[in-house]
C-alpha cells in the first residue's frame, strides 16, 4: 500500500511516500527556518502563508522522487494535530482536496504519536509494553505504550516544552533559531558541571517536567539578578559555552533519570524516543551510559527526528488498517490533541 503523508503542523511543510508503513520512497521537507529565524521562534501567521505556497510543490516533489503518479497513491495520511491552527488547516484542506480529486481514502494522524512511530518504522520486531519519550519543540511526554496506537500518559511538562526551553535559552545566549542544535554545538566546548543549575520539580507529580524555573536561573546567570530577556549579557563568550553545557546537562539528566525510573516502574521492555530534541548526541550518550538494565533503546533514523511526513504516512498506514478511513467531517484541525483521547489516562 502506497501512502502519501502530508505534514504541516508547525514550520515544516513535508510530504512523503511510504510503502506498507515501512519503506521510504521519498521524504521531502521544506523548512521555514529562514522565515522565523529573525523572530527567535515560529511566527504562526507567516508559517501558514508559507505552507500555502509550499504544500503542492512539496507533494509533487515527493511523488516524483518516489517515481509515482497520483494513480499509484492508495491512501493519504495527514497530520491532524496538535499544532498551529492555520498551519494545520493548510495540510488538511490540501489532503482533502487531493483525496477527492484522486478518489482515495484519507486518514488523520496524531503528530505526537507519529514522532514515536519514527523510532519504530525500521524495526523488525517491536517490544511492548514500551516507554515512549517524546521530546520536541511543542511536546514533552512520557507515555506507556502497549501497541503502536495505544498509549497512556505517564508524565508531561507543566510549562514549556523541552525544545521550547532550548529555543528560549538559545535566544538568551544570542544563538540562532532553532536553538537546540546551536546549544548542542556550543556545549561541546563547555563544562557541563560548571553551573549547578537545578532541575524543575513539580510538587506531588514525580513524572512531570518543569523548565520555567531553570530558564529564569539561566537568565539571571547570563544577565544578572532580576534582569529580563532584553537585558545585555554580562558573561564572556567562554562562559556562554559553560552555561549552554550546564543547561543541557541539567535538562537531559532529568529526562534520562525519569525515563529509566518510569521504564522500571511500568516494566517496559524497550524505550522509544522521538521529536526534534532526540537528535541531540549528548542525550543519546547519556541514555547509553545510564542504561543499567540494558534496555533496548530505539531512536528515529536519520532525517526522521525533526518534523517530517514519513512518520505521518507510516503511522497512517497502521491507523487506517486498524480503524478505516477518517470522514471529512472528522478531519477538522485539532490544535491541542496531545494523544488519542480514548487512551489518555493519568497513571
Ligand atoms: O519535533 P520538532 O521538529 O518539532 C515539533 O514538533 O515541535 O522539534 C523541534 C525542536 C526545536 O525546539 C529544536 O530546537 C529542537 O527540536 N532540536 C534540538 C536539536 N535539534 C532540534 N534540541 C536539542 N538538540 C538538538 N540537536
Ligand atoms: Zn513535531
Amino acid at each position: 500500500m502506497h501512502v502519501l503523508g502530508i505534514e504541516s503542523t508547525c514550520d515544516e511543510t513535508a510530504a512523503s511516500i511510504i510503502v506498507d508503513g515501512r519503506t521510504i520512497l521519498s521524504n521531502v521537507v521544506a523548512t521555514q527556518i529562514d522565515l522565523h529565524n529573525h523572530f527567535g521562534g515560529v511566527f504562526p501567521e507567516l508559517a501558514s502563508r508559507r505552507h500555502v505556497e509550499a504544500v503542492l510543490p512539496v507533494v509533487k516533489d515527493s511523488l516524483e522522487t518516489a517515481n509515482l503518479t497520483p494513480e499509484g497513491v492508495d491512501l493519504i495520511a495527514v497530520a491532524q494535530g496538535p499544532g498551529l491552527i492555520g498551519s494545520l488547516i493548510v495540510g488538511l484542506q490540501t489532503a482533502k482536496a487531493l483525496a477527492l480529486g484522486w478518489n482515495v481514502p484519507i486518514v488523520g494522524v496524531n503528530h505526537v504519536e507519529a514522532h514515536l512511530y519514527a523510532a519504530m518504522m525500521e524495526q523488525e520486531e517491536l517490544l511492548f509494553p514500551g516507554l515512549g519519550v517524546v521530546l520536541s519543540g511543542g511536546h514533552t511526554f512520557l507515555v506507556l505504550m502497549t501497541g503502536i496506537n495505544d498509549y497512556q500518559l505517564i508524565g508531561t511538562t507543566v510549562d514549556d516544552a523541552i525544545g521550547e526551553a532550548f529555543d528560549k535559552v538559545a535566544s538568551m545566549l544570542e544563538l540562532p533559531y532553532p536553538g537546540g542544535p546551536a546549544i548542542e554545538a556550543l556545549a561541546l566546548s563547555g563544562d557541563p558541571l560548571r553551573y549547578p543549575f537545578k532541575r524543575g520539580i513539580v510538587k506531588g507529580r514525580p513524572w512531570d517536567f518543569s523548565f520555567s524555573g531553570l530558564k529564569t536561573n539561566v537568565l539571571y546567570t547570563l544577565k544578572g539578578p532580576n534582569t529580563n530577556r532584553y537585558s545585555p549579557l554580562i558573561l564572556s563568550e567562554n562562559e556562554k559555552a559553560h552555561v549552554a553545557a550546564s543547561f543541557q546537562q541539567t535538562v537531559f539528566s532529568d529526562v534520562v533519570e525519569k525515563a529509566y525510573l518510569a521504564a522500571e516502574k511500568y516494566a517496559c521492555k524497550a524505550i522509544y524516543l522521538g521529536g526534534g530534541v532526540s537528535n541531540n548526541r549528548h542525550l543519546r550518550t547519556l541514555f547509553k551510559e545510564q542504561n543499567k538494565s540494558q534496555l533496548p533503546i530505539f531512536w528515529p533514523p536519520f532525517g526522521l527526528s525533526l518534523d517530517n511526513a514519513a512518520m505521518i504516512a507510516g503511522l497512517g498506514y497502521h491507523v487506517y488498517n486498524a480503524h478505516g478511513p477518517s470522514s471529512f467531517d472528522d478531519l477538522q484541525p485539532k490544535p491541542r490533541i496531545p494523544l488519542p483521547t480514548s487512551v489518555v489516562s493519568r497513571i
